[in-house]
């Protein structure tokens, strides 16, 4: 039974509008000697330098709601109004660094509280900034899977609200909530390129657990007037999505650490892997050193500060590029995050 996933950005926006620094990133375009290069450009996103403040926050607000319900056996009242009742509720997450920003961005708008458990790969820059947010930090095991478990064990005996990005067979609203968020940037773009008469024929989109590769493969063959291909990139190190995919089940890999940091997930997210299923995407990896060339030639030819996670879509083009023998591609790439001051990737 494919997990149902029924997003609305309307919604999104809606909750947006709120939100005191929302507005579209810009999409940067470049011509190269393929063709033009389209660069939606997220390292600014509503102050917190990455796609993921898209989730977080709007998922808070909705599960909040749901919370009340169950709690007070009426419907909610309308966003912003919950705070009171809030502030004795603990969102708990793991994180590798931007989604759990999210959560305690969203938290603390909302004015409940958030616990973010952190494995021990993910940089003390990332714990600061958490802290810097209000949100308590829990470090927690070796890998980001170890740091799931820990969130999952703290939220049942704390009756915390678990807000994972990623979903697992029985848990789904959350993370679904979190991929509605993401669906904004999917809607972005489409604006983007409807204004311009112009489309893309490749949408490289990086993958950790797959909520973002998901959220915009899903908006883009729902309503994108002009269909390009698109190319799903995970690190050669955490290819979870592309084994899926070729085992037609849910898979876990092993591999080393990756300097992609963010998407260096060894379990796919379920609704994830089931939405691009039916999303006909196709795989690519990329090498550690791939994504670190992409990151100097985002910095260096673009202008663009951000990390190998946040290029790795770019490495998968330059990839692809070199086999390329036509001068007419417009492929669209993603630079998912900023580069964080003090942070080493
Ligand atoms: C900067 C960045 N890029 C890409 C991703 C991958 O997103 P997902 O895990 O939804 O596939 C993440 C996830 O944390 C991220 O932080």
């Amino acid at each position: 039974m494919p997990t149902p996933f029924s997003p609305d950005p309307a919604r999104v926006f809606a909750f947006l509008k709120r939100w005191p620094i929302y507005r579209p990133t810009p999409v940067r375009d470049f011509k190269t000697a393929a063709g033009t290069l389209f660069v939606k450009d997220e390292t600014a996103r509503m102050g917190l330098g990455a796609f993921k403040a898209l989730g977080g926050p709007f998922a808070v607000a909705r599960l909040l709601e749901d919370r009340w319900t169950e709690v007070m056996k009426t419907p909610a009242p309308a966003d912003g109004k919950l705070r009171d009742f809030a502030k004795d509720i603990t969102f708990v997450c793991a994180s590798a660094g931007n989604h759990g920003l999210a959560v305690a961005a969203g938290a603390r708008h909302a004015g409940a509280r958030a616990r973010i458990h952190l494995a021990a790969t993910v940089q003390q820059v990332f714990a600061d900034r958490l802290e810097a947010q209000g949100a308590s930090v829990v470090r927690s095991g070796d890998t980001y899977e170890e740091s799931v478990a820990a969130a999952t064990r703290d939220a049942d005996e704390t009756n915390g609200i678990l807000l994972a990005d990623a979903s697992w067979p029985g848990y789904h609203r959350p993370p679904a909530l979190v991929m509605e968020g993401y669906t904004v940037m999917a809607e972005e773009l489409r604006a983007y390129f409807e204004a311009r008469g112009e489309w893309p024929m490749d949408v490289f989109v990086q993958a950790g657990v797959g909520g973002l590769a998901g959220a915009l493969a899903h908006m883009i063959r729902a309503n994108w007037a002009v269909q390009p291909r698109i190319v799903v990139v995970e690190p050669d190190a955490a290819p979870c999505l592309r084994e899926s995919h070729r085992a037609g089940k849910f898979v876990k890999v092993e591999g080393p650490v990756s300097n992609m940091g963010r998407l260096d997930c060894k379990e796919p997210s379920l609704i994830a892997f089931d939405i691009l299923r039916r999303c006909d995407v196709v795989y690519q990896t990329v090498s550690d050193g791939a994504a670190a060339a992409a990151q100097r030639k985002f910095q260096e030819a673009y202008g663009i500060t951000t990390t190998p996670s946040g290029a790795a879509g770019l490495a998968a083009l330059q990839a692809h590029e070199s086999a390329r023998t036509h001068e007419n591609a417009k492929a669209l790439v993603i630079a998912t995050e900023g580069a964080v001051s003090g942070a080493k990737i």
